[in-house]
């Protein structure tokens, strides 16, 4: 979305246009016009730092909702509004922010330095769709046990959990050294992941890489990638909610430039495989509001007292969720 132009964007109960000026300023209103309904992102254009509507064109100023234009009519009048939503652009996604009281921002998303200042480039993207609980994916931060069980074996004996235990690349593992914890800042936590590679039971400190993963609010983190010879990267991963029990995940790379490409574009491979291990897992599971835990699981149940800040009264819940979260 590097140009003027217009998107629509699904959400669980809202409907986005988001669009983008001719300066590059990019803003988020509601789809649809208060005149009629019509969806301002299906044949809307933008003009100068407003959206015009298909249907009678009306034009919403992306600064203040403001109606600054009625082709037919003499006067605008002062109520005549569409709402915007703050938003702000990071690491090459349009973030916006959404509280179900209505609440303003209190926080803000970091940009990452090197990929504001260009230092680190785009190297590409994953998609996934995952039927699981919204809480489910960040939770898996907090749970050290299951790397060194799921992703243990090597990435080449793939993604079916009924094969990747099996005999053949059993000659190579991955392991795991994982913490995690809160940080001072509230909406923030961090994962430290040491990761290394053994051959036949030997351990190649060439291979260890250290991957710091710093979670900002409950739905993106920035995993940076540190390794003696291959370099410094980032990749950012967010979790949209699209549908109750369906999220839309992202991871996008970016990396030092004079890297060649194969590094960040195998990592990102990588990543996929390993993330698409507990996406089986997500796929057919259920989540526990009263999970079974040992002393060793103790991170999960304070991953868990940190993301109920995420959590207002007034979230919205479904009927079958009265009793709890097991939905
Ligand atoms: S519905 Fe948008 S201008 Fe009429
Ligand atoms: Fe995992």
């Amino acid at each position: 979305m590097g140009y003027p132009g217009l998107h629509r964007i699904l959400w669980t109960r809202e409907q986005f246009a988001v669009f983008r000026d001719a300066s590059g300023q990019s803003y988020v209103v509601d789809a649809y016009c208060p005149h009629l309904g019509a969806n301002l992102s299906v044949g809307g254009r933008v003009m100068g730092s407003c959206i015009e509507c298909p249907f009678h064109g009306w034009q919403f100023s992306g600064k203040d909702g403001k109606c600054t234009r009625i082709p037919y009519a003499e006067k605008v009048p002062e109520f005549a509004k569409i709402k915007v939503w703050p938003s702000c652009e990071v690491g090459g996604m349009i973030l916006v922010w959404y509280h179900c009281d209505g609440v303003s921002p209190t926080w803000q998303v970091p940009e990452q330095e090197e990929v504001a200042s260009g230092a680190w480039v785009f190297h590409g993207t994953t998609e996934h769709f995952v039927n699981a609980h919204v809480q489910e994916i960040p939770e898996n931060a907090a749970d050290a046990a299951h790397l060194s069980f799921l992703h243990e074996p090597w990435i080449m004996n793939g993604v079916d959990l009924r094969h990747t235990k099996s005999k053949f690349w059993r000659f190579m593992k991955h392991h795991w050294k994982a913490e995690w914890q809160p940080e001072p800042d509230m909406h923030c936590s961090c994962l430290i992941v040491k990761h290394s590679l053994t051959i036949f039971g030997k351990h190649f400190p060439l291979l260890d890489m250290m991957i710091s993963a710093r979670q900002i609010g409950p739905g993106l983190v920035f995993l940076i990638f540190q390794h003696d010879f291959l370099g410094c990267g980032v990749m950012i991963h967010s979790v949209t909610p699209v549908e109750p029990l369906l999220q839309h995940v992202t991871h996008r790379i970016y990396y030092q430039r004079s890297v060649p490409s194969i590094i960040p574009k195998f990592l990102l491979w990588a990543e996929s495989i390993q993330f698409e291990r507990d996406v089986m897992i997500w796929n057919n599971k259920q989540y526990l509001s009263k999970p079974l835990l040992v002393k060793e699981d103790a991170a999960i149940q304070r991953h868990r007292r940190w993301y109920s800040q995420f959590y207002s009264e007034n979230s919205p819940k479904f009927p079958s969720q009265n009793t709890g979260l097991d939905w």
